[in-house]
């Protein structure tokens, strides 16, 4: 435990300086906001003292609320205290911001008369991702250094800008390798400079429209973002005192809301998920091999691409080399098309990877990911042959969607060695990766995968071996549900509608026309081969595929998909097929409300949740909220199943 008080004062020629030493992130609690409410005080009355210094300890400037302290009511002082203890200081405030300065401690630095940024600076108001807005002044002060189309960017999409950018926009006034140093001196000479006295500059009214449009686009159903676009207007049309006030009204309110805590709920989640599974040193990587350059092999090698590593993406012969190639290039040109990279940045990661048929690249690399297709005979074969190449110690990962992983890694010599690395499609673009641990993967095998995971930007979650590992495994009894609804009345562009309404990106029926209804029929029959009787049967999806409908690609599945027509419309012979299923099983359709079938829906996959966490496929309810959230486009507002489940689906 840190004894020390979290708020300090020293005196440096003339200048106090404060320092905010809350470890591990100089988070505000109650005793730092006291602790900064003295220090500001102590420091405009002390006579020896010309000028005030703002600054953190360690890594951080002030990393936000702690957020642990927003199940409570709120404390005094409150933030809002501590800016009125800035504001009524008569002496210059610098704010030397040494890394990162998020939510309210951005906030602070808003707040101070002049702000310098140390090279490690990370400066935004994040806020809107946890369901809230910015409740200290940062919806009016950043729109008057900013201008309003770059506040409600920022604010509205949670951007986080680093020191360099923060300067170009105007956050901060200088950048300097050591902040500390130059704000103490230009403590001295700068005069006050309240932000909150500025005026916001008059603004392009596109530009704003733009801003706003561009956020709430990405909102889905998180009103915080909207409440915030409105407040930052306001900094253009109200008194600051006065909209400061309607800002914390606001922030209250949505600290309380349903959507807040759902939000808050994952944010605690990824916390948890984040101390991985296993204390083992992770062993090192320096290059990456990709056996399978189709969808999704492509796709992971451009991952690791862009993360900075060499990979060697490898394909049965040459002309899937090229192809593989090509697919490479079509990630990238795509990126460049949407300007999100340029040029060179483009050249510079395509250059990373080298598509080929030549396998005995195996042997450089410290991970091959296999994303052969789905046939495990034809995986078994492909990992003997990987086993006979690959140094010792080299990961072997499979991405494997189903298929039983220690059989994959009985064909080798390591099976210690052996993991699934689980990408979501498009895997340049999902954040999710399920890490599947193997019967006998070993413990600094599993630390490597994870370590990966995150190194390449995906949040990573530990699964067990089972079919579908935790989300796929889940997901098709909720497939399955929503055919078993159609049986027994609900139409599928009722239950699509029912659930989109609700939040997912994607209702399932729409989602299977774009997946394509052939592989689950393939996979149906496969099951029943091996296993009769052991599934329900699923007679309308088999009559689709019989009549060759599998979906978007074929024109037609559970919806009709018009040439050149924006939407999917409804086909009067799917209402025929469902009709006949339903009176050979002699069922009366019923009808059924769009909370019913969110219950029903979303049940069935808590309680296959439950059964995936009493397995230990899964380690902690939390975990299956963040795989559906963040690899099958449930609504975080929602908090996820396991967590929606809790609370009966509000
Ligand atoms: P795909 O059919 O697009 O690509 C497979 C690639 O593997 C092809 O380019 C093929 O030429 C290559 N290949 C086949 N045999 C090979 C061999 N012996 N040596 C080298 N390369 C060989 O398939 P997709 O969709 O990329 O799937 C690959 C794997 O990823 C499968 O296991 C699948 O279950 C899994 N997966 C697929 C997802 C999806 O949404 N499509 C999502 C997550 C996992």
């Amino acid at each position: 435990m840190n004894q020390s008080p979290p708020v300090s004062v020293r005196a440096q020629s003339g200048v106090a300086v404060i320092t905010i030493d809350a470890p591990p992130v100089n988070a505000l609690s109650d005793a730092v906001r006291r602790g900064l409410v003295d220090a500001f005080m102590q420091a405009d009355r002390d006579d020896a003292v010309t000028a005030i210094v703002l600054t953190g300890a360690g890594d951080s400037f002030v990393a936000g609320a702690d957020l642990r302290e927003m199940a409570l009511p709120p404390q005094s002082p409150s933030l809002p205290d501590v800016m009125l203890a800035m504001e009524a200081c008569a002496k210059p405030i610098v704010a030397a911001i040494n890394g990162a300065a998020l939510g309210g401690g951005l906030e602070l630095a808003l707040a101070c008369d002049l702000r310098i940024a140390g090279p490690r600076a990370a400066l935004g108001l994040p806020e809107t991702k946890l369901g809230m807005v910015p409740g200290s002044g940062g919806t009016q002060r950043l729109p008057r250094l900013v201008g309003s189309a770059k506040a409600i960017e920022m604010i509205g999409q949670a951007k986080i800008v680093k020191a360099q950018e923060a300067l170009a926009l105007g956050v901060v006034d200088q950048v300097a390798e050591d902040p500390l140093t130059v704000a103490i001196a230009a403590a001295t000479t700068t005069r006050k400079r309240r932000v909150s006295r500025m005026v916001v500059q008059a603004a392009d009214a596109e530009q704003i429209t733009k801003a706003a449009d561009g956020a709430i686009r990405r909102a889905r159903g998180n009103t915080a973002v909207a409440s915030a676009i409105e407040l930052v207007r306001d900094a253009a049309r109200l008194p600051f005192d006065e909209a400061v006030a309607k800002e914390r009204a606001e922030f209250l309110r949505l600290r309380e809301s349903e959507e807040s805590k759902a939000l808050r709920h994952l944010f605690f989640a990824e916390r948890e998920a984040g101390k991985g599974a296993s204390d083992a040193k992770p062993r090192d990587i320096r290059s990456v091999a990709v056996i399978g350059g189709g969808l999704m092999g492509a796709g992971i090698a451009s991952c690791f691409a862009d993360a900075g590593f060499p990979v060697s993406l490898i394909e049965r012969d040459a002309d899937a080399a090229a192809a593989a190639g090509e697919r490479i290039a079509g990630i990238y040109d795509a990126q460049l098309r949407s300007g999100r990279l340029d040029d060179a940045g483009a050249r510079e990661k395509r250059e990373r990877v080298t598509a080929s048929d030549d396998w005995t690249r195996v042997a450089d690399a410290q991970l091959v990911v296999e994303a052969v297709f789905e046939d495990m005979a034809l995986k078994q074969e492909v990992f003997r042959r990987i086993d006979t190449l690959a140094a010792p110690g080299t990961i072997l990962a499979t991405n494997t969607s189903y298929l039983d992983i220690d059989a994959i890694a009985a064909v080798t010599g390591r099976p210690q060695d052996v993991i699934g690395l689980h990408f979501f499609s498009p895997a340049n673009v999902m954040r999710l990766l399920e890490v599947v641990r193997a019967d006998k993967t070993a413990p600094d095998a599993l630390a490597t995968a994870f370590r990966i995971g995150r190194r390449i930007g995906k949040l990573p979650i530990i699964a067990g071996v089972c079919d579908g590992f935790i989300g796929n495994r889940i997901f098709s009894l909720f497939r399955r549900e929503a055919e078993y609804l159609v049986e027994e009345g609900a139409t599928p562009e009722r239950i699509d509608r029912a659930l989109e309404r609700y939040g997912l990106a994607m209702g399932p029926f729409a989602v299977a026309d774009l997946a394509g209804l052939d592989i689950a029929w393939a996979t149906r029959k496969r099951r029943e081969a091996a296993n009769p009787g052991s599934e329900r049967p699923l007679p309308i999806s088999d009559k689709l595929c019989e009549l060759g409908r599998f979906g978007r690609k074929a024109g037609r599945g559970w919806y009709l998909y018009r040439d050149g027509a924006p939407k999917p419309s409804v086909d009067p012979e799917v209402g025929d097929i469902v009709a006949a299923v339903r009176a050979a099983k002699g069922i009366a359709a019923r009808t059924f409300t769009d909370a019913e079938i969110v219950q029903r829906m979303l049940g069935v996959m808590a309680s296959e949740g439950k059964k995936v966490l009493a397995e230990g496929i899964a380690q902690r309810a939390s975990d299956i909220d963040l795989v559906f959230v963040n690899g099958y486009g449930f609504p975080a507002v929602k908090g996820g199943p396991m967590y929606g489940a809790a609370r009966g689906f509000p």
